[in-house]
């Protein structure tokens, strides 16, 4: 089946935040539908209004019913109520390619560290909880101050992509590629997502010593 990656209609959840908020803006800005989940609808409505106008229309919607709207789902929630959250939505997820954006860290004087993950990374546990999904890992590095930044038009940086079915991770390098100046790079099976999460802590220092927003750029291909 070939797909028209410029008709996806691109869900969030937890879309009201400003992971969420800020790939709703990029995809909107691409002409995408866009549908910011939330566990309140009003809260969804709330956030899909302030991105209205941005380009391809924007709704908001909960959780369950941007899962069923939507083509391509991105799960752009915290690590605490991940599993929860997507084991009470594989129903409404079954079939469809779910992106994993979640960074399992803790924070303390010392700055940004990984949390141990019983499954070996975010996108691992989110494929256990949805065993009828495609689950793929992508845009972790991807700062939300960029993402939100109406002055910013380019986004120069890879999106590391990691999954085990080939067309999703394929369709998810092409949906990265909708934002400008972004190339979506594969990276291996979802068994290598550990430490892709992982190195956003050591993004999240580079931030601080360089008051950044760095991303990666992987050479030679
Ligand atoms: N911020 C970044 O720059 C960035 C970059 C790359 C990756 N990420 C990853 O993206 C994810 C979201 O980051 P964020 O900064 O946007 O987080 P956030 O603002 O703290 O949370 C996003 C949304 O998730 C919902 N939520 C909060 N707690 C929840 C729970 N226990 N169960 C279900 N939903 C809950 C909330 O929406 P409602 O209350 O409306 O449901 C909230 O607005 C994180 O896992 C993070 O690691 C973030």
């Amino acid at each position: 089946m070939t797909v028209n990656v410029q008709e996806l209609v691109i869900g969030i959840l937890g879309g009201t935040g400003d992971q969420g908020r800020g790939l709703a803006n990029r995809f909107a800005r691409a002409g995408h539908r866009v549908i910011i989940g939330s566990r309140s609808e009003e809260r969804a409505r709330a956030a899909a209004q302030e991105l209205a106008g941005s380009g391809g229309p924007v709704d908001g919607m909960t959780n369950a019913d941007a899962s069923r709207s939507a083509d391509v789902v991105i799960a752009a929630i915290p690590w605490e109520g991940h599993a929860e959250l997507l084991a009470s939505l594989a129903a409404e997820l079954a079939g469809k390619v779910v992106i994993d954006c979640v960074n399992p860290l803790g924070f303390d004087a010392k700055g940004a560290y990984p949390l141990p993950v019983p499954e070996g990374s975010a996108a691992q546990q989110a494929a256990a909880v949805l065993p009828d999904s495609t689950v793929v890992g992508a845009f972790h590095h991807v700062s939300a101050k960029l993402l939100l930044d109406a002055g910013v038009d380019t986004i120069d940086m890879d999106v590391l992509v990691l999954g085990d079915d080939r067309e999703a991770t394929d369709l998810v390098q092409a949906l990265a590629a909708r934002i400008p100046g972004v190339r979506g790079v594969y990276a291996g099976r979802l068994r290598n997502a550990g430490q892709v999460e992982a190195l956003t802590a050591n993004l999240v220092s580079v931030n601080r010593r360089y008051k950044a927003h760095a991303g990666l750029r992987v050479t030679d291909i």
